[in-house]
């Protein structure tokens, strides 16, 4: 990791003040492949171009207030793309793991994945493991990476486990309310997100963070994932700062 990114804020951006901006920013990172595609290259040289983005925009993250990052890598219908494109991604991850561990682990970077191991390779998974437990005393940002991640999938997998409790009589079906199943999902450790940014000019969430996102706000934004730089995190988190959450509710 190198020198911090160039963000600046006008003084009157209500992030400067406590709280006002997001706590939690998750992020869907599209449009590699057009990117690639654009400079008459193969869809990898996008990935490998958007793997480098992502160290910018954690760095950013102090910066901005933002305590979690949660970044979508890999989904359960990625796998769908062609075995080179697939096999391609697997070995960016590998490397991208090795060579960020050390630089995350000092820069107080504690890493979590959400996502279904199982159909992971077993040296990526050990790489994953040993990831997050070399930055599991960390307090600075929470960057968690989905990888092999659905969010069907994940309430699938989480409802199993739930029907498990029950049966095995450790959990009262009288209990399952809105505060217990999210204890099951895999982020259960984390807030529920407060932005969630796509890039590309998507605007769509592709089974992303579903139960967690119910009261996101949505950033759609037209800039391709390798060009997507702290400054422009900067911009939506300000942008952010100034929204009018009421949570269902009305303003009195
Ligand atoms: C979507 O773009 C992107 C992906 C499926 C992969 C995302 C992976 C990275 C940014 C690299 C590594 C990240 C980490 C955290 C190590 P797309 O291929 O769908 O683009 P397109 O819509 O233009 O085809």
């Amino acid at each position: 990791m190198s020198k911090s990114p160039d963000i600046t804020l006008q003084e009157s951006s209500p992030l400067l003040q406590e709280g006002g901006g997001p706590g939690h920013v998750a992020i869907i990172m599209d449009g590699n492949g057009r990117w690639a595609q654009a400079r008459g290259r193969p869809r990898l040289f996008g990935h490998h171009a958007g793997a480098k983005r992502v160290r910018e925009v954690v760095e950013a993250c102090p910066g901005l207030g933002v305590k979690y990052l949660t970044m979508f890598a890999f989904s359960t219908e990625n796998w769908k793309r062609t075995q080179t494109e697939v096999a391609g991604l697997m070995s960016l991850f590998r490397r991208y793991i090795s060579k960020e561990m050390k630089a995350l682990a000092t820069r107080n970077v504690r890493v979590r994945f959400i996502g279904d191991r199982m159909r992971l390779d077993a040296k990526l998974v050990k790489l994953m493991d040993k990831l997050e437990v070399s930055t599991e005393c960390n307090d600075g940002t929470h960057l968690t990476i989905a990888l092999n991640y659905g969010g069907r999938d994940e309430v699938a997998r989480a409802t199993k486990r739930l029907a498990c409790d029950v049966a095995e009589g450790r959990l009262n079906p009288e209990d399952v309310d809105e505060e217990t199943l999210p204890r099951y999902l895999d982020t259960h450790v984390l807030p529920d997100p407060d932005l969630v940014i796509r890039t590309s000019g998507e605007a769509r969430i592709s089974n992303f963070l579903l139960w967690q996102s119910a009261y996101a706000e949505y950033e759609f934004i037209e800039t391709l994932w390798p060009d997507f730089t702290a400054k422009e995190l900067g911009s939506l988190c300000d942008r952010y700062a100034r929204r009018d959450r009421r949570f269902g509710a009305v303003k009195t």
